[in-house]
């Protein structure tokens, strides 16, 4: 599958202003929560962060969940696998290479592609060098191997991938990972197109722990707050 989406902008996740983030970081917090509650293990939890479409909010969702998850004092590892289109690094600083690609080829070695952010306790694999065959890399043996040896030295890894109607890259991850989140957006996603997301998790037999909802309308939402004592721009079913 080709992937045709186009570069959408940065990836937000502190330009919002005061109000606004005290908002957000709640609804942020309650996910955590409702992530905690839901992967129950000892050791490493693996999460997956995709959507339907292109621009729905996964890197700015699964960038706010590594952060909330880290300031809950875990150990938390941001892995970019949105080979494509990758983003992310930006957001934190750093520079896309060395990463996933270079580990998977051989280019690099895990501790030398493993940074540090300005967050305790959060760090990051980015996506690394362009590669031709990005699914194939998902998907390998290696990848999983890599996985697995990460899993011993965090608490958490959390997985940003690309949008999984436009191309498969996310399904073998999704797959290995303890949970998986759908981001939706307001105005972008469709129900035909978050139906076909779900049925390909279902498919692969992903475990899916819930939905979000990004972007979501402030004024509903603050009805929703009354009604239902939620607040935020993100509500988490
Ligand atoms: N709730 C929001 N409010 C305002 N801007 C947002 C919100 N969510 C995302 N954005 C912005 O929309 C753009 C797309 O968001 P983001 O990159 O997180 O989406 P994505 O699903 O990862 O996109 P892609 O499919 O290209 O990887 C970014 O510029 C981001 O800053
Ligand atoms: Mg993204």
């Amino acid at each position: 599958m080709g992937d045709e989406r186009k570069g959408s902008g940065r990836v937000a996740f502190d330009s919002y202003n005061n109000s606004e983030l005290f908002g957000v970081q709640e609804a942020y917090k309650a996910i955590r929560t409702n992530i905690i509650l839901s992967v129950i293990k000892d050791d490493c939890k693996k999460i997956v962060i995709t959507s339907p479409l292109q621009a729905e909010g996964k890197s700015t969702t699964s960038v706010n969940i590594a952060i909330s998850l880290a300031q809950a004092f875990n150990k938390v590892l941001f892995i970019d696998c949105d080979l494509r289109l990758s983003k992310v690094h930006k957001a934190f600083g750093i520079a896309r290479d060395p990463g996933i690609t270079n580990i998977l080829s051989g280019l690099a070695t895990v501790e030398e592609s493993i940074q540090a952010t300005k967050f305790e306790n959060l760090f990051v694999i980015p996506a690394g060098i362009s590669a031709p065959n990005p699914s194939e890399m998902l998907a390998s043996p290696k990848m999983q191997h890599l996985i697995s040896k990460l899993e011993e030295s965090f608490d958490y890894i959390i997985m940003d991938t690309p949008p999984i109607n436009i191309v498969s890259d996310a399904l073998p991850l999704a797959k290995l990972a303890d949970g998986v989140i759908v981001v939706v957006r307001r105005k972008i996603s469709t129900y035909t197109e978050l139906d076909k997301t779900l049925k390909s998790l279902k498919f692969i037999e992903a475990k899916v722990l819930g939905l979000i909802l990004n972007d979501a309308n402030e004024e509903r939402s603050k009805k929703y707050y009354n009604r239902y004592g939620n607040n935020g721009r993100y509500n988490y079913n």
